[in-house]
């Protein structure tokens, strides 16, 4: 009995002495006193973004606390995130992996999850030159159009039916349709949902396998950051046996599909085709990729690109909706160019500043991903005048920088106009600005994810005036978690304003 209580009792006392001992041996950056043990545990609060902003409030633009004994840091500023993601970026590009991240990307096979070394140069060089070339993004231009007219066509459909008049229509259905559909056939080539709105048998397979994945990932917070309290949270068996079945469906899943686009390929019917199956297929030998990295860049694109442009779109349709002054200006906007004849199209983009800014406006409030993906310190670094010990995990509060009062003047306003005042780059250059990341891991799907998102917000306030729901105030909290959805999915009442019932509906392509 003694036995048991010394060896527990040890643990903790080695663990208070090894902080102790960081504490005095580094100087590390202020933040929330950590309870011994748990850490910061119990002070963090669900929306992470705005727990980290206020506690910057208190601490400063870096900070530090603990999950458990270990050490992450915290930069809300343009100064200390350049020198996170540019003076610092090879040094801080590693990633930290959660028990189940590195269950399901096989330790960092895929490139989300893979550390920054020879591994992911090679599978980062395959996605730029091969998967996100512009030739690529153009030729896979009539998928993305096809999708957003297929949103416009239901969202008419839905909104003139009689039943409905004056009633509001639930947006994230239809933007989340798109950015389902559009990322499954621009990755495997295929739509799993007809046109009646119905998934196919490969279809339910396939959401199947994203929820299974989704469940299985929620290990408790608790045995996620208290490795010695695991075995009595969830059984180890359960949680290898999970993922162990989550990753033999998936694999099973792929291969189909990665057999069926090999066959068409061998018996060269129908043009070249530009699906990241088959780009990833033909190049598996020149770049040396093994099945579980083909296999997990496919599954990558799926979880990163999916659902940060829906989400994008409903936070940008929700301030749109409680500033008619800015949907009416970019409607004005589009009527001018485009006029009440035709349809925007991706070539219209250049000629709609306006569109543009209001886009990146949003990304600026509510960038999809907030505190980025969390990156790792491969050695010890210094930011700010701080120590960061090896190993520790590094956030740059993107959602943070973008309300920083000292970068821009009135942050919380939904202004576009700001941006005509001062060209300010959402790319990776401007630290001030970074809704993709910026340096070596940032989004590689950027282009696309900005061509998607200001495709959809033109086609939505071209065809339709959106108002609220009986003039009620939308609530603009953020929901917990990795990418940050609305908290209350938008209502919106929608009315068309094209003339002709022909623009509504959607230009289909069989690719
Ligand atoms: C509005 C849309 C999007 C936003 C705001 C966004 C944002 C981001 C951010 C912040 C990161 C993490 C950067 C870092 O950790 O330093 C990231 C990574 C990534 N994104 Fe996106 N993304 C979007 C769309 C897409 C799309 C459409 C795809 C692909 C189809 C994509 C693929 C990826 C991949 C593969 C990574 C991992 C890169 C790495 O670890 O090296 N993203 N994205």
């Amino acid at each position: 009995m003694a036995l048991l209580l010394i060896i527990p009792l040890s643990l903790i006392l080695l663990l208070l002495a090894y902080n102790l001992f960081q504490k005095f041996r580094y100087k590390l950056p202020p933040g929330p006193k950590p309870w011994p043990v748990l850490g910061n545990i119990y002070d963090i609060k669900p929306v992470r973004c705005r727990c980290f902003h206020e506690w910057a409030q208190i601490y400063g633009p870096i900070l530090s606390f603990r999950l458990g004994s270990k050490l992450n840091v915290v930069v809300s500023n343009a100064e200390l995130a350049k020198q996170v993601l540019k003076e610092h970026d090879q040094t801080l590009a590693d990633r930290h992996r959660s028990r189940s991240s590195a269950r399901f990307s096989k330790n960092g096979k895929d490139l989300i999850w893979a550390d920054y070394g020879p591994h992911y140069v090679k599978v980062r060089k395959a996605c730029t030159l091969e998967l996100f070339t512009q030739k690529r993004l153009e030729a896979l231009r009539p998928i993305r159009e096809d999708e957003v007219t297929a949103m416009i066509e239901s969202l008419f459909n839905d909104c003139t039916k009689p039943e409905n008049k004056g009633k509001p229509l639930k947006v994230r259905r239809y933007i989340g349709t798109v950015s389902f559909n559009n990322i499954t056939r621009l990755t495997f080539g295929k739509r799993f949902i007809n046109d009646k709105g119905e998934l196919d048998p490969l279809g339910k397979e396939f959401k199947g396998i994203l929820s299974s994945g989704f469940k299985s990932n929620k290990t408790s917070f608790l045995a996620e950051h208290l490795p010695w309290l695991r075995w009595l949270l969830v059984p180890l068996d359960t949680e290898k046996g999970d993922a162990a079945m989550h990753n033999a469906r998936l694999d099973r899943f792929t291969r189909e599909i990665m057999e069926e686009h090999a066959k068409v390929k061998s018996k060269d019917v129908g043009g070249i085709k530009q699906h990241f199956v088959d780009a990833l297929l033909g190049l598996k030998d020149e770049y040396d990729l093994s099945e579980d990295t083909v296999i997990g860049l496919l599954w990558d694109m799926v979880i990163a690109g999916m659902d940060t442009v829906s989400i994008s779109v409903e936070w940008a349709m929700a301030e749109l909706i409680k500033n008619p002054r800015v949907q009416k200006k970019a409607q004005e906007e589009l009527d001018r160019v485009i006029g009440q004849e035709r349809i925007m199209i991706e070539e219209d983009f250049s000629n709609l500043p306006y569109l543009q800014a209001l886009a990146k406006e949003s990304l600026r409030l509510h960038p999809p991903t907030p505190l980025m993906l969390p990156h790792k310190a491969k050695a010890h670094v210094k930011i700010g005048g701080y120590d960061v010990p090896k190993g520790s995990i590094v956030y740059v509060n993107v959602w943070g920088l973008g309300r920083d009062p000292n970068a821009w003047r009135d942050p919380n306003e939904f202004r576009p106009e700001r941006f005509f005042e001062e060209d300010v780059d959402m790319k990776g250059h401007d630290h001030r600005l970074l809704p993709f990341g910026a340096g070596r891991r940032i989004c590689p799907g950027t282009q696309l994810g900005i061509n998607l998102v200001t495709s959809m917000l033109g086609h939505l306030l071209h065809h339709f005036d959106w108002n609220p729901p009986n003039d009620e105030e939308i609530e603009m909290k953020e929901a917990p978690g990795i990418v940050t959805y609305m908290s209350t999915p938008l209502q919106a009442i929608l009315a068309p304003r094209l003339p002709a019932d022909q623009l509504y509906k959607r230009v289909p392509v069989d690719m």
